[in-house]
């Protein structure tokens, strides 16, 4: 029987329900229909989504024995400074590999990743496959230098990290039991993978921001693979890993992402404003404002209804805004 290393702790659970009958108003829904779910308030670095995936991958590297972390983003990763700040929390080093070369002032997260202590290495302007190369590459110099790495996957999303997100849909159930729509910004697909194995794909709408080409392909993959590695994990009445669901089952329009990943879009700087404005509540730029723009746009194409509750799945990425403030128009 597979089983997953214990779970470090590492965040402040659950995190908390809030109503949005302002913002429920500006989007056209009924004042009780909107809840925010604040993962954005998990605790540990800034918090987050990545803290609950951490958990799971951080268990692994100290069963694993590793001495540091490994792990890949953009400039702006907020996984990558998560992952620093988990690394710190347990007595690791860690290493961030991230795409571009060093700023003439950092701003955002790579001011708390420095701040953490994390070592960076800048892989230039590369692709994925190129800035997997360049992760790699750290690891075997770590190795010769007598250290013992453990790699954490690109924005914390393996079968083992989406468990993070299982245990999160088990505590909105509980909190949000009616919840018709649950609504989240889709980067390398962990999150919405988590939440779609436990309240099925019909109920979960994610929102892409352009940070893989194939979304899709990968929730889908992370949906099975979670259900394959850690089937005694999954709580009871965990149905979105049936074995017939295929990709077209998920829904996770594409019509955000603008320019392309780390971009705001007119929607989504739109939308950062409205959060702000009508509950004084603060997203970022280019995960949680676009997946409020997402929300609007659904609700605009009649898929989210006034009477529907509807749960916004507030991911942080608030020191994003620091880092992208040139092009957010705020
Ligand atoms: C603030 C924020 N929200 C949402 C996401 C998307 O999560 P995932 O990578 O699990 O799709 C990320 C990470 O990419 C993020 O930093």
């Amino acid at each position: 029987m597979p089983s997953a290393p214990p779970r470090v702790p590492l965040g402040t659970w659950p995190t908390p329900v809030e109503a949005a009958p302002r913002l429920a108003t500006h989007l056209g829904l009924e004042p009780d229909d909107l809840v925010l779910k604040r993962d954005d308030l998990s605790g540990l670095g800034g918090g987050g989504n990545k803290v609950r995936k951490l958990e799971r991958t951080v268990g692994r590297a100290l069963a694993e024995g590793a001495d540091v972390l490994v792990t890949t983003g953009a400039a702006q990763s907020n996984h990558a400074r998560a992952t620093a700040a988990a690394a710190r929390r347990t007595g690791l080093g860690c290493v961030l590999v991230l795409v571009g070369g060093p700023p003439a002032r950092p701003a955002g997260n790579l001011v708390l990743d420095e701040l953490l202590g994390a070592e960076v290495e800048w892989a230039g302007d590369v692709d994925a496959d190129g800035l997997d190369g360049a992760a790699d590459a750290v690891v075997e110099r770590l190795r010769d230098e007598g250290r013992r790495p453990s790699r954490v996957p690109y924005g914390g999303s393996d079968a083992l990290g989406v468990l993070g997100y299982v245990t999160a849909a088990d505590e909105l159930r509980v909190q949000v039991p009616d919840a018709r729509h649950v609504v989240v910004a889709v980067g390398s697909g962990g999150t919405m993978a988590g939440l779609v194995v436990v309240l099925g794909a019909a109920r979960v709408l994610g929102v892409d921001v352009g940070a893989v080409p194939d979304p899709q392909d990968r929730v889908l993959r992370l949906v099975r693979g979670v259900a394959a590695a850690s089937p005694e994990l999954l709580p009871a009445g965990a149905t979105g890993a049936a074995a017939d669901l295929v990709a077209a089952d998920l829904r996770l329009p594409r019509d955000e992402v603008g320019d392309g990943y780390g971009l705001p879009t007119p929607a989504s700087t739109a939308a950062l404003r409205a959060a702000a404005l009508t509950e004084g509540v603060v997203l970022d730029p280019v995960y949680t404002a676009k997946a409020l723009a997402g929300l609007a746009s659904a609700v605009r194409r009649g898929e989210v209804r006034p009477g529907e509750r509807t749960v916004l799945l507030h991911t942080g990425g608030l020191p994003g805004l620091f880092g992208h403030r040139s092009t957010t128009g705020v």
